[in-house]
């Protein structure tokens, strides 16, 4: 059976993953603080994104921009208008709560792309009450953007918000960008950061959180190409389960097919939405997700944003439901002409070819949560290991919060344990630990999911070696000390086999 979200919110306090902020206080909704060894996991998965997707790339560059912008910027990309989800009020009790996840809860069907009048009818129909059993008022429209006040000022001069998203930054600085890094097209412009949405219904822990981190490209094309994309050969015999809109709307069921299907049977209609959407599937499978848990869903008519012209979701099939993990949309050219038209800047790129002006289109956008990616992780990582007695955390070694445990076996060695600890963890993030039996030390390891774990032992002076364990098979292998510094990183670079690194101890 699958974890739930609340058991592995359990684990993820009680093991410093992941804390209630203000838990002292009584905790506030949608918002979360991560412990000692969630940072390093959150840190880990962030430096892998940025490695896949902008330095091992030619055509990518990153930009960290501000939080706070100008507030025209969310007049400019529409978010002032149109950033809203439907919400219902108890009429008895004024409690307010996402009208979609309301139906969805109680009537048990999915209510993607669902408009307020349509929920409104679902909610008339079946005689939906609010948690607390009692009537509801109709559906209204609530801006999820939370405002705030820029300066000593109080009147609606000073009035900003925090992003709702870290894209618009890139298109504000588009231009810069592109002449700084002398980018040709096509070409991406990355960004990682905080994100702030006022959501009425922060719930299933990380999933939907108040204040959270996204990991976003817009990917520029020229507006005469923004169907073939030159590296669709990479992925054309990927493989993934796609559920598109007339799927969806035939109440068929997702079905496997290969990008190349996908292509030739116009179910994706351009080669960078495939491109996009199988890259992205192939980065949490590289990091030891399991292919099989991911879905590929089209947006619907009525559910893409007021920017999209198609969005595909990157799906994860949660203990909640099939959920939004990563969404991939075309954005086409309408935030460069919108801040265009709002800034009266040019923000055009000069064709040398056709000797004109051109707007680019953002075919693709892959913006996906890093508190959504860190629960994937942890959920295809979670092994409650009845014969170890213990919980195993099969983290991918990129990704493990600690990659090395040392171990003294009893306490007379901890000075030696220590000085191998000083040599290995500049290199190495370690723990040493040096309290308990070996077993349960290996246990907590686990737990961590730790790969490896050093014990420094009687002969460990004498032969200068060591054993090392391998979280994962439980084998042990009697390892150099001066072998250490070379072995290490093919090992947590999955470049050598474990039984290969050293000698097997019975
Ligand atoms: N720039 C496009 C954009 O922001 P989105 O679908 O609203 O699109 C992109 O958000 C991703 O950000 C989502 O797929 C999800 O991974 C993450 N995300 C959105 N809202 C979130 C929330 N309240 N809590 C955690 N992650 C969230």
């Amino acid at each position: 059976m699958k974890l739930s979200i609340e058991d592995l919110a359990t684990f993820c306090k009680k093991k410093g993953f992941v804390y209630p902020n203000s838990d002292i206080y009584g905790g506030i909704a949608g918002f979360w603080d991560y412990g000692p060894y969630g940072v390093e996991l959150k840190n880990n998965l962030k430096h892998e994104w940025w490695k896949f997707h902008v330095t091992s790339r030619p055509d990518i560059v990153g930009i960290d921009g501000s939080i706070i912008t100008h507030p025209k910027v969310w007049e400019a990309s529409g978010h002032v208008e149109s950033f809203e989800d439907p919400l219902v009020e108890d009429k008895k009790t004024g409690e307010k709560y996402r009208a979609d996840h309301l139906v969805e809860d109680q009537l048990k069907i999915p209510t993607d792309g669902l408009s307020p009048d349509e929920l409104w009818d679902l909610i008339k129909k079946n005689k939906l009450k609010s948690p607390k059993n009692n009537p509801l008022n109709p559906p209204n429209k609530f801006n999820l953007m939370f405002s705030t006040q820029v300066g000593p000022k109080e009147d609606s001069s000073a009035k900003s918000y925090l992003r709702p998203e870290t894209a618009q930054v890139i298109f504000t600085n588009f231009k810069l960008v592109a002449e700084n890094a002398r980018l040709k097209l096509p070409f991406g412009i990355a960004q990682m950061g905080k994100a702030f949405r006022n959501e009425i219904s922060p719930r299933d822990f990380l999933f939907r959180c108040r204040e959270f981190e996204q990991m976003e490209i817009e990917y520029f094309v020229h507006p005469d190409h923004t169907l073939k994309c030159p590296f669709i050969k990479e992925v054309l015999k990927h493989k993934v389960s796609v559920y598109s809109a007339v799927m969806q709307s035939r109440k068929f069921k997702p079905k496997i097919m290969t990008m190349e299907e996908c292509l030739k049977k116009k179910i994706i209609k351009t080669e960078w939405h495939a491109y996009w959407l199988a890259k992205e599937l192939q980065w949490f499978s590289d990091l030891g997700a399991s292919p099989e848990n991911f879905r590929i869903r089209q947006h619907v008519d009525t559910e893409k944003s007021h920017y999209a012209l198609d969005t595909w979701d990157l799906e994860y099939e949660f203990p909640f439901g099939w959920k939004e993990l990563e969404g991939i949309a075309n954005r086409t050219d309408f935030d460069l002409k919108q801040h265009i038209k709002h800034s009266n800047q040019d923000l055009s790129l000069y064709d040398e070819e056709k000797k004109q002006k051109i707007i680019p289109h953002v075919v693709c956008e892959p913006s996906l949560g890093v508190s959504r990616a860190f629960l994937v992780f942890l959920f295809d990582a979670y092994d409650d290991d009845k014969e170890r007695g213990n919980i195993v955390l099969h983290l991918n070694p990129k990704l493990a919060p600690v990659k090395l445990g040392i171990f003294p076996l009893t306490n007379k060695l901890k000075s030696d344990a220590e000085k191998v600890f000083k040599d290995l963890a500049n290199d190495f993030p370690s723990t040493l630990d040096t309290s308990g039996s070996i077993g349960r030390r290996y246990a907590r390891a686990d737990e961590l999911g730790i790969p490896y774990c050093i014990t420094v032992d009687f002969e460990t002076k004498e032969d200068k070696s060591i054993t090392l364990r391998d979280r994962d098979s439980t084998k042990q292998i009697r390892i150099k000390l001066d072998d250490l510094p070379t072995i290490l990183p093919q090992l947590l670079n999955n470049t050598l086999k474990f039984e290969k690194a050293g000698k097997l101890v019975k």
